[in-house]
């Protein structure tokens, strides 16, 4: 119940938020495959068949501001999916996955709002799974990877998205009940990031630094040169080294 299921779609995360205004929390959309799959930042994302592409409907009663710390708890649940799979995976700030320093997952959360209360929340989440990067076109490869190219081998996807929903919702749970340092507490073990050097691309500027952490909001604490840590709240994160 809650699930839908299309062959073929533009993008799960449109179908989700026509839904969304009459759909109840948890709703569901999953698609075989996507052929307007949209990533962050007015990307194309790939969605062959054999990945894992769905979008899921939540109406958390926290501000408009709470909706990247969302993203993040997404993130270690499909983190912690695939670590459920033996896979050793970790976390990029701020919504990608990574097996291998290679990106296997993306999220994409779309938020409707009235003026500082969220309406509803949509989360798009990608899995790059039973597929090879040979599927995905060049210019979007970047540097992706798949579950089965890092592995060698296929999952059960069925069992993958029942893993990662239940998951999910036990991370809602303490989303909706914890303070949100007890999950960035798994977040940090988990992060790939921190301690990295970066380059963090926002709208108007590009900031460069070392990781030092993340902080209580969901942003990235990023420390400069000139030994300022600066708080960045959102923006395209790049490895320098
Ligand atoms: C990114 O890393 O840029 C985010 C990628 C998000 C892809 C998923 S696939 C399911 C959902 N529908 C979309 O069109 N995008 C998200």
């Amino acid at each position: 119940k809650n699930i839908h299921y299309f062959d073929e779609a533009g993008s799960s995360n449109d179908i989700a938020k026509k839904l969304a205004p009459t759909a109840e929390e948890g709703t569901i959309v999953v698609v075989e495959q996507q052929t307007g799959g949209r990533g962050r930042l007015g990307r194309k994302w790939a969605s062959p068949k054999g990945g894992i592409w769905f979008s899921i409907i939540l109406k958390p009663k926290v501000a408009l501001s709470a909706a990247s710390r969302l993203t993040l708890t997404v993130g270690l649940s499909v983190t912690n999916t695939l670590i459920s799979y033996g896979i050793d995976a970790k976390i990029k700030w701020p919504n990608d996955v990574l097996i291998n320093g290679k990106k296997v997952s993306g999220i994409l959360t779309e938020v409707e709002a009235e003026i500082d209360t969220i309406e509803f929340v949509v989360i798009g989440v990608g899995i790059n799974a039973n597929m090879s990067l040979k599927d995905i076109p060049e210019d979007l490869r970047e540097n992706s990877t798949t579950i089965r190219d890092e592995t060698g081998k296929s999952i059960d996807r069925v069992d993958f998205l029942q893993r990662l929903l239940h998951e999910m919702e036990q991370q809602y749970i303490r989303f909706n009940t914890q303070p949100f340092s007890e999950i960035l507490n798994d977040i940090i073990v988990l992060s790939d990031t921190i301690g990295k050097d970066v380059k963090v691309t926002m709208p108007n500027r590009i900031v460069e630094g070392r990781v030092v952490g993340i902080s209580k909001s969901g942003a990235l604490l990023l420390k400069k040169e000139d030994g300022d840590v600066e708080e960045i709240i959102a923006g395209r994160c790049i490895y320098t080294k």
